[in-house]
């Protein structure tokens, strides 16, 4: 298989999880956080046949990235999973944090694309992610939500000006077992559960397998997967 599978935002969490799938089924593997250090520690632990690399890119600076980028090789799976947690309403304004936040998740997930797309394979395809806060708004969600609608727009968009590149976005309920839930009091997780027809919460592996779904089916192009075990029905 020509070109590396390329995770941003796969230091931890669900791109971690990807990561470690991916380079468990032979795949070559490039892992980004925002320290270079850190991303080759934890590139280090995904011990595998062929070494998991890691990179360190801030998304918040876009400025920068094509430049972070330089040695990254051909890329046939292109991941965009970075995030910073926000909590912003439009009462309280944080004007700063937004504009880093919105810089982060649309420019700098876009700018990744510009920089690599000539180094994008023939059979390429990418996967952004978004999540359910775009369908289900939860006060102080007012920048996350807005940006996950933007990521909606940006993977119809790119799948038409980057064809045949294919281009999808995955749009994660709750993830119990996510290093942003898994901590959390068992009573709001119960809570959680209670109103998901599953009675269970998506996993980081429900998350990764959706995502290799979309990386690898040639006819799924332009989507935007909701995946929460039913959880918006309630
Ligand atoms: N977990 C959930 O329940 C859930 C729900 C809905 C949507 N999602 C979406 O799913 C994706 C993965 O979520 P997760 O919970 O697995 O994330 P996570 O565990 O918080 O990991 C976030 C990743 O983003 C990187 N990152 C943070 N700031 C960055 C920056 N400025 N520039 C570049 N990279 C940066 C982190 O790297 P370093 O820390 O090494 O810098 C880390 O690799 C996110 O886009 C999130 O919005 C998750």
């Amino acid at each position: 298989m020509s070109g590396s599978v390329l995770i941003v935002g796969g230091t931890s969490g669900i791109g971690l999880r990807l990561a470690e799938r991916c380079a468990l089924a032979g795949e070559r593997v490039v892992i980004t956080g925002r320290d270079g250090e850190r991303a080759a520690a934890v590139a280090a632990g995904i011990a595998r046949e062929i070494p998991v690399e890691g990179l360190g890119l801030d998304l918040a600076v876009p400025g920068e990235l094509a430049r972070g980028l330089s040695s990254v090789g051909p890329v046939r799976w292109l991941v965009l999973a970075a995030i910073e947690r926000d909590a912003n309403t439009v009462r309280e304004y944080d004007v700063a944090a937004a504009i880093r936040l919105v810089t982060l998740k649309l420019v700098g997930y876009s700018e990744v694309v510009h920089a690599l797309v000539d180094r994008l394979t023939e059979d390429a395809s990418i996967v952004l992610f978004g999540g359910l806060a775009w369908q289900r708004p939860y006060p102080g969600s007012t920048t996350i939500t807005t940006i996950n609608g933007g990521i909606s727009g940006l993977a119809r968009t790119l799948a038409v000006e980057l064809a045949p590149v294919r281009v999808n976005a995955l749009h994660p309920g709750v993830v119990g077992d996510s290093p942003e839930w898994v901590g959390k009091p068992a009573a709001v997780l119960d809570a959680l559960r209670a109103r998901t027809p599953l009675g269970r919460l998506a996993s980081m592996d429900d998350i990764a397998g959706a995502a290799l779904f979309l990386l690898e089916n040639p006819a799924v192009n332009g989507v935007n997967l909701e995946l929460d075990g039913g959880w918006l029905l309630c």
